[in-house]
């Protein structure tokens, strides 16, 4: 059956991105002149997800306001003849169905995914995380959403894998990768945040999940877990032993925008990236290098 509603949490005060996240929601600030959620919402929509289910908290409504119509604006663009950012503002505002659900206290991701109950139904569903934007042409949410169409609608989680020191970062999983697939694992468990010398593999997940609705009892289930939260990562594990759940290393070039180093990454690969850009941008940056002596 087709996956057609994702959940994106986006509850988080943003205390990374302060002072900035004082007075505006951290998933507006751009990457460029692109709200970081944009890219999220459009893998999503790219992935043929038809409606998405924010959970928020306090602060948020610019985020719900972004991808609704802005019938002012529009009228302003199309007096002004701006037909181009006309067109552009039109589909932010009718590109996707969008509905959200509060998270009243912030108790850990498990808990944020289990406020969305209602809402997902008996459908299984996909939960994107904010944090981390990740490029490529065949989306990373399309992927897994291919592999559980492979494997029966099975829940699929996004792996990707990182150096053994940054295990302490991610929800980590085992399994046995499949013999005709070694890009996707059967999974034994997940465990979140283990330490290196602790962590079963190097798998991590940077927030992409195919889930199925047994998820939510478990989610109730769960007693707090790592950082006293209740943790998706625990509600996976338990899944894993009750049906088939897998792990795909998926394609793309991941950028963690969840904190200034990554978030400067990808702003000044993005801008390289951009053909219009480019050129320009190219001469700052050596004009940089040498204003300040940087050694390369
Ligand atoms: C959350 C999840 C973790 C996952 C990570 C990806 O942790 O709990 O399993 O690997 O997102 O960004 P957080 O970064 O919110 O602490």
């Amino acid at each position: 059956m087709k996956i057609k509603k994702a959940v994106i949490p986006i509850a988080g005060k943003g205390t990374r991105f302060l002072p900035a996240t004082k007075e505006i929601a951290k998933e507006i600030i751009p990457i460029l002149n692109i709200p970081m959620i944009h890219h999220i919402v459009v893998e999503a929509v790219e992935s043929g997800i038809e409606q998405i289910i924010f959970v928020t908290s306090a602060g948020k409504f610019a985020v719900e306001d972004y991808f609704d119509r802005n019938l002012e604006l529009e009228a302003f663009l199309e007096k002004a003849g701006k037909t181009k950012e006309l067109e552009m503002i039109r589909k932010i505002g009718t590109m996707v169905d969008v509905t959200s659900v509060r998270q009243k206290e912030q108790l850990g991701l498990g808990h944020a995914v289990l406020m969305a109950q209602e809402l997902v139904g008996q459908e299984t569903f996909a939960v994107l995380l904010g944090d981390d934007i990740v490029m490529n042409d065949v989306p990373c949410t399309k992927q897994l959403m291919e592999v559980s169409k492979r494997h029966g609608g099975a829940p699929v989680i996004g792996v990707m894998n990182v150096p053994r020191e940054d295990t302490s970062k991610y929800g980590i999983v085992r399994g046995t990768p499949l013999p005709d697939d070694k890009m996707t694992l059967r999974m034994e468990g997940m465990v979140e945040k283990p330490k290196p010398d602790q962590a079963p593999t190097t798998l991590a997940t940077p927030g992409r999940y195919i889930l199925s609705p047994e998820i939510f009892s478990i989610l109730k289930e769960i007693p707090r877990g790592a950082g006293n939260e209740y943790q998706l990562t625990d509600a996976i594990n338990i899944l894993c032993g009750r049906r088939d759940v897998y792990a795909h290393q998926f394609q793309g070039e991941r950028f963690d925008t969840g904190h200034l180093m990554g978030y400067l990454d990808a702003t000044v690969d993005f801008a390289l990236r951009d053909p219009a850009l480019r050129p320009a941008f190219v001469e700052i940056l050596k004009q940089k290098v040498l204003k300040h002596k940087v050694i390369l």
